[in-house]
């Protein structure tokens, strides 16, 4: 099965509004005087995303109203309810109403700096997908968990955790799975090719014995972690990675536009 690419900026704690605003009208020139990408993109071979702070979401959604973009945007996380008391969270709804398309659920980050549990993860991607929009659920062990034999461990409980309430046609039709190996993010570390496929083969492996072959075929698996313009091709040739969740190289226009170029490249 032909599954399409997804390259996903996450920024992060970075940008507000008029820098993300430059930053898109910027890459919109980048990728429309690209013929190639820009083909691949509107024939949906390749999914262009960017994750901007809250704040900076409605302008990112008039600037795309105002143009044929080529790119789309979601959101970093959200709340499970529709509406409450809790204090600095946001709903799915809200999100959905400033035109966002996805949203990262479970960022490393989320767990480990803001203590956010695999059960929160499950009650969030219920909340997502009832609104329609399309959850990118992020896995992945730290060094520790690794060194000492258990990636394979901590990967399946916070995957089987977060899905096990989906049906399959959900996970084939509208969910996103992200490996990011905690040790790589932010480190300059990235895994090898292998490693990070051998991570995603089992990921793939794990859907299908959970949820059966056509949803494993069809799920899109993404590597996370130091991914840059000279090691992207090699992770994105493997036969279990769809494509990338990005960091540190989304926040520049020309290091974006490397990474995209070698995965458009043959
Ligand atoms: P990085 O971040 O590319 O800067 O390692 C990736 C991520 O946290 O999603």
């Amino acid at each position: 099965m032909e599954r399409g690419l997804i390259l996903a900026g996450n920024w992060k704690m970075n940008k507000g509004p008029a820098e993300t605003t430059a930053f898109l009208q910027d890459l919109q020139k980048s990728l429309t005087g690209y013929s190639q990408g820009k083909e691949a993109i509107r024939a949906g071979k390749v999914e262009v995303l960017f994750f901007p702070t809250f704040i900076s979401l409605p302008s990112t959604c008039s600037l795309r109203e105002q143009c044929d973009a080529l790119w789309d945007f979601g959101a970093q996380n959200c709340h499970w309810e529709t509406s409450g008391a809790f204090t600095g969270e946001i709903s799915v709804g809200m999100l959905k109403e400033t035109g966002c398309h996805s949203v990262i659920i479970g960022h490393s980050e989320r767990r480990h700096i803001f203590g956010e549990s695999d059960d929160f993860m499950e009650k969030k991607i219920r909340s997502v997908l009832e609104e329609g929009l399309r959850p990118i659920l992020c896995v992945g062990e730290t060094l520790d968990e690794r060194e000492s034999g258990q990636a394979f461990t901590v990967i399946d409980r916070q995957l089987i955790s977060a899905l096990k309430e989906l049906t399959t046609n959900q996970i084939a039709t509208n969910m996103v799975i992200a490996y990011e190996p905690v040790w790589a993010i932010g480190t300059g570390k990235t895994a090898s090719d292998a490693d990070a496929q051998e991570v995603c083969r089992h990921i793939r492996t794990v859907i299908s014995e959970h949820f059966g072959n056509e949803a494993a075929e069809a799920v899109r698996i993404l590597y996370g972690g130091s991914v840059k313009p000279s090691n992207a091709k090699g992770l994105l040739d493997q036969p279990d990675i769809d494509g990338a969740l990005i960091g540190g190289a989304a926040l520049k226009v020309d290091s974006f536009m490397g990474i995209f170029k070698a995965c458009i490249s043959e």
